[in-house]
């Protein structure tokens, strides 16, 4: 056996994350490892790397017992990672950031050709495209996921962990990236994915590892499963499909008039878009990212202020308010990169819970503590938060509870008006049923609500209309209770007319 974690067993204070799993990797072989959020698999993940050092049970590499107190002794024995988040220099090249630590160099310091060319035979070796002189910051997300993956590779790793690498890429970018990690595997290295997406497990993996409250329960082989039961052995249940209602529209909330936004370079990023959210409504945004929806979103939010046309919340313009003016007119945000605008990781769940709530609950005179704590203590037990308290640091959350943390919080303001952007990204699909459920009940009561999503089926789950962003236009809209999914790709690959 390539690698064999034998009883391993991670404790943090009282709590235990990992509870004396094994886990065994073969040479050559995809194991998928399932869960649902703060089951544990990243814990699990970190021990291998070095980030983390075990509380008991034993790790071997190759039949050699090894203990690792950083990832450099992990990367020495083989072992690479790429994590859910990435860890790229954005202002660095394509090919720096792969070589960097490890960087070729001559009497003159960093042989920058060399670099290029030995990405470039990396790159063709494995077929991952990426273009070496070009800068992080201009590449598109998918191209990212195959530099810190090359990186690995760069680094002679075998063993390969991928945590949730296909969280934030289009449909086309993971369907690229589920051929390169067959091809990696049919060249001999082992690859540890983990994922929340089944339909990618049934695709990739040899053998599937399902974690639940820190334990395994289960090990399987991919031939002798399918989604029911592992779905069944990660949430406990069964879950029941949305039964989507008939559709509500009331009054118009949101209206977005003639918006255009500047790019650089001066090419538009939002491109004459032109769209109203109804009460009552949810009205899905679909596009392959990168098309204007984030560009969209902040403008709406009064974080990029410079545009033209006009945007009015309840009839009351948002054009040149702040963003703390523009939540107060009633919007409320679910962010779509949660660490970079949803929370601040350093400070506790109960502070992250109630950012936003403090000028509202001020109104009354003042902060109510103890309303503030038990608030955010109903939203832990009512989401199904796993935090140790109320007090523990954001950072300490698994990536799907802090999303659920945000959602919670954003959907608890109890506005009028909500856009969410990618509200479920790297949520398990019991927690994904349960945000689902809450948005639609949100709608019920008359909120409008925007939709972004990179996941089609989630815009089509979800939306009564669905409007198709791309390349900053609004080049169609579908009616959501009737569109298949074939129409809206269609749309998504720039097949369609203008919109109004
Ligand atoms: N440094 C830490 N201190 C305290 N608790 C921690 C720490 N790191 C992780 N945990 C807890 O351990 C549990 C497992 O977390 P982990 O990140 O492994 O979950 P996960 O299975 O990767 O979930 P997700 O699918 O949401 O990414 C979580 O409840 C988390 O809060
Ligand atoms: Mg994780």
């Amino acid at each position: 056996m390539l690698l064999q974690m034998e009883q391993i067993t991670k404790k943090y204070g009282d709590f235990t994350a990992n509870e004396a799993i094994n886990f065994s990797l073969r040479e050559g072989e995809v194991h998928a490892i399932v869960g649902e959020n703060g089951a544990g698999k990243t814990t699990l993940m970190r021990m291998l790397y070095g980030m983390e050092i075990p509380t008991s049970g034993s790790i071997a590499v190759r039949g050699k017992e090894v203990s690792f107190d950083s990832p450099r002794d992990a990367i020495a024995n083989g072992i690479g990672m790429v994590h859910q988040h990435f860890m790229l220099f954005p202002s660095f090249t394509v090919a720096e950031n792969i070589v960097i630590g490890t960087e070729p160099s001559s009497a003159i310091g960093f042989n920058r050709k060399q670099a290029v060319q030995q990405v470039k035979a990396l790159s063709e070796k494995y077929g991952m495209p990426v273009p070496p002189e070009k800068k992080v910051s201009e590449c598109a997300l998918g191209t990212q996921q195959r530099m810190e993956i090359l990186k690995v590779l760069y680094r002679g790793a075998d063993i390969i962990v991928l945590d949730e690498p296909t969280a934030v890429l289009t449909p086309i970018e993971v369907k690229e990236l589920l051929t390169a990690i067959k091809s990696l595997a049919s060249q001999g290295k082992s690859i540890i994915l983990i994922t929340h997406k089944l339909h990618e497990v049934m695709e990739v993996a040899d053998r599937i590892t399902v974690l639940r409250n820190g334990k395994v329960t289960g090990t399987l082989n991919k031939t002798d499963t399918n989604i029911e039961e592992l779905s069944r052995l990660m949430v406990g249940r069964e879950l029941a499909p949305v039964i989507k209602q008939e559709p509500l529209q009331g009054k118009p909330v949101l209206k977005v008039r003639n918006l255009s936004l500047q790019g650089e370079g001066g090419k538009p990023v939002v491109d004459q878009v032109n769209f109203t959210v109804h009460a009552g409504e949810i009205v899905g945004i679909a596009g392959v990212s990168g098309n204007g929806q984030t560009e969209l979103i902040q403008s709406i939010c009064g974080l990029l202020p410079t545009h033209t046309g006009n945007i009015s919340l309840l009839g009351t313009s948002l054009i040149n308010k702040q963003p703390h003016q523009i939540r107060q007119a009633g919007l409320a945000h679910v962010p779509e990169d949660r660490y970079q605008w949803g929370s601040a990781k350093d400070r506790t769940v109960l502070d992250n819970g109630i950012m936003g709530f403090q000028r509202s609950k001020q109104k009354l005179g003042i902060l109510h503590h103890k309303a503030l704590r038990d608030m955010v203590a109903g939203w832990v037990k009512k989401f199904d938060i796993k935090t140790s308290s109320i007090h523990n640091t954001a950072q300490n959350l698994s990536g799907g509870n802090l999303q659920k943390l945000i959602v919670a919080r954003e959907l608890a303001q109890e506005t009028p008006f909500l856009i969410t952007a990618e509200p479920t990204r790297g949520v398990d699909i019991g927690a994904m049923e349960f945000i689902h459920d809450q948005l639609l009940a949100k709608r019920k009561e008359g909120g409008a609500i925007l939709l972004v999503s990179s996941e089609l089926s989630e815009v089509l789950k979800l939306s009564d209309r669905i409007l198709v962003i791309y390349e900053g236009k609004i080049v169609g809209e579908v009616n959501g209770h009737e569109a298949t999914e074939e129409a809206i790709s269609l749309l998504m690959a720039g097949g369609g007319n203008n919109h109004e």
